[in-house]
């Protein structure tokens, strides 16, 4: 495959999506620009107010002893209590004067190409609405909870803050490959659903798992799933569900492991040698894999969600 000629992006515009590449069709609200910023975080009523109040104090229960250290520092370092939602303006300042990192109100799910940009700039931008009482226990789209109880507090880790920017300099370059796919198996796998090994054991540092009542104990303690040391190379080749537990989740040693293992990559190599689609399934154990548990996967074979599969 001949050289792709990379010209050294700027990220102070948003720099333009290179010819050919797919992005997905999504419809910008009328009252955003080109940077899908809500001009300011929305006035949340009292309902949602305790909505937050309760989905916090939910977690709360499931999380000491599952969550990893970097999170909990967080939620104390930024104050995120049972408060109501926060106020992003305060949350940003807080954050910045930690990590140069700020926090963004967006209306939904935004391009890739404008999540990366703001990434790059070390803005995070987290969804403006809150799931209703019907949604309690399940939503698709991101609201703020899960994008700031679940996101927000690693970017007070230092190392981790600089492992965001990072991935999000490195979307562009996965863009002029045409290979989104791949680099989001990596986010999938990490900063979704990424679990790390700590002193006492393994701890959750997913937001996906974070955020959510179920995932966290099927994560660390279900026979079902496997338990995989992350090996970037394996976990971009690796297909993923967006709309059950995970068949597989990868293991780090540490944030130190995590970015190293990332940032010193030569993704232009790994990226040509990549098929357009996954080589593995989400739920296989292939023979480079260093496993910490093999799962029985018994919850997906039962017909995971929507049977009446018990997490186990
Ligand atoms: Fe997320």
């Amino acid at each position: 495959m001949a050289a792709i000629a990379h010209p050294k992006t700027n990220f102070a515009a948003i720099p333009e999506v290179p010819e050919g590449v797919f992005t997905a069709p999504l419809k910008r609200p009328a009252h955003v620009g080109e940077d899908w910023l809500e001009p300011r975080q929305r006035d949340y009523s009292s309902d949602d107010d305790a909505i937050w109040n309760d989905l916090f104090e939910r977690q709360m229960e499931i999380l000491p002893g599952r969550a990893c250290e970097a999170f909990f520092a967080g939620l104390q370092k930024l104050h995120l209590d049972r408060a109501g939602v926060p106020d992003f303006t305060r949350l940003s300042e807080q954050l910045g004067a930690l990590t140069g990192w700020s926090v963004v109100p967006v209306p939904m799910l935004i391009p890739d190409h404008v999540f990366f940009w703001h990434l790059a700039n070390r803005r995070f931008p987290a969804g403006n609405f809150i799931r209703s009482r019907e949604n309690f226990d399940y939503i698709q789209e991101p609201d703020v909870f899960h994008d700031v109880f679940g996101h927000v507090p690693l970017l007070a880790d230092p190392v981790f803050a600089d492992y965001m920017h990072e991935y999000g300099k490195a979307g562009w370059k996965a863009m002029r490959y045409n290979r989104l796919k791949a680099l989001g198996a990596l986010y999938w796998y990490t900063v979704e659903f990424g679990l790390i090994q700590e002193g006492d054991g393994l701890r959750i540092y997913g937001a996906g798992i974070l955020s959510g009542p179920r995932e966290a104990i099927f994560a660390l303690e279900g026979q079902s799933p496997n338990r995989i040391m992350l090996n970037v190379d394996r976990v971009m080749r690796t297909d993923y569900v967006i709309d059950d537990l995970q068949p597989t989740y990868f293991v780090i040693e540490s944030f130190d492991d995590l970015y190293h293992q990332t940032v010193d990559r030569d993704f232009d190599r790994l990226y040509r040698s990549l098929n357009p689609g996954f080589t593995y399934a989400n739920s296989a154990v292939i023979d480079v894999d260093d496993v910490l548990h093999r799962g029985t996967q018994e919850y997906h074979l039962r017909g995971g969600r929507g049977s009446n599969a018990e997490p186990v």
